[in-house]
């Protein structure tokens, strides 16, 4: 494997160390191993520390003021933690200040909006675009402004679907209970004749073959994870921050701020491998 290098000030090369540093990643819960899952796949080489604020989710419904205050606590532990860019694998806390996060920090900070929007712009042929996420991210209007800064003409229909987070996390997807609020929740996608819908939230992907089904075969689903991996991969290349030993055996580490269990659990099967998640309290 070729050793990523630097030029130091005086011309010589040296090791770039910050490269040997792990990618921190935050959501609420599990729905950021959705973002994970694919940012070790596109970069299996990389270390990895995630967080998820199980104690204190959902995000969707709080005020954006206390979502970010959460994301700094959440910002200051993860940099004692020696990381190299930050994830935020949460749309909810993406739509509520990453430019903010961007400022607080000296780290590459990359949200999951954007990502999510490119790869919508690419899928739709009709240009009706429906998003479904948290009742933050959906009242912050920030998919709209987003999408219609890259297309002012396009039609967009979007939907607030708070009880899929609760559903995901306590592992209710497959239950009658999960079809008929689909149901309620997606039935002005199919009305709205939209082509494209933006699973703008990271939980929403473990629960995509409900979705997929009650929308219909035609309603082409998107999730993010993969544009946003394919981003952090390019920010770490640019900045020669990629882990210059992939071969050697990257480290993943979990945090949460509630109980484990219920994390490692949903985690493990997501993620097909038994995960170890440690509790920390913050503030
Ligand atoms: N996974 C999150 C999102 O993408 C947050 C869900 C929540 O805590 O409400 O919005």
């Amino acid at each position: 494997m070729p050793v990523e290098r630097v030029r130091n000030r005086e011309g010589g090369d040296f090791l770039n160390s910050a490269a040997y540093k792990a990618i921190g990643i935050l959501d609420s819960g599990v729905g950021g191993l959705t973002v994970m899952e694919e940012i070790y796949r596109q970069l299996p080489g990389e270390s990895i520390v995630y967080f998820g604020d199980t104690a204190r989710m959902p995000y969707g419904p709080r005020p954006p003021e206390e979502v970010r205050q959460f994301v700094l606590e959440i910002i200051s532990f993860l940099e004692t933690q020696e990381i190299k860019l930050l994830v935020v694998a949460c749309n909810s806390a993406t739509a509520a200040g990453l430019s903010y996060y961007q400022q607080e920090t000296a780290l590459p900070v990359v949200g999951v909006i954007e990502p999510g929007v490119r790869a919508a712009l690419r899928y739709t042929r009709n240009r009706r675009i429906g998003i479904i996420g948290t009742t933050g991210t959906v009242e912050s209007s920030t998919y709209q402004g987003v999408l219609t800064s890259y297309d002012p003409k396009l039609n967009i229909v979007s939907q607030a679907c708070p009880l899929f987070v609760l559903l995901v996390e306590n592992d209710l997807i497959d239950t009658p209970e999960a079809e008929k609020v689909a149901a309620e929740y997606l039935h002005p996608f199919q009305e709205a004749e939209v082509d494209t819908l933006i699973l703008g939230c990271t939980h929403y992907p473990l629960m995509s073959d409900l979705i997929q089904r009650t929308v219909g075969p035609r309603v082409r689903l998107v999730n993010s994870a993969e544009e946003t991996a394919g981003q952090v991969r390019s920010i770490l290349k640019s900045r020669q921050l990629l882990n210059p030993s992939p071969g050697t055996q990257p480290r993943h580490r979990f945090f949460v701020s509630g109980l484990p269990a219920g994390f490692e659990e949903v985690g493990s099967r997501l993620l097909k491998r038994p995960i170890k998640a440690y509790q920390l309290h913050l503030s």
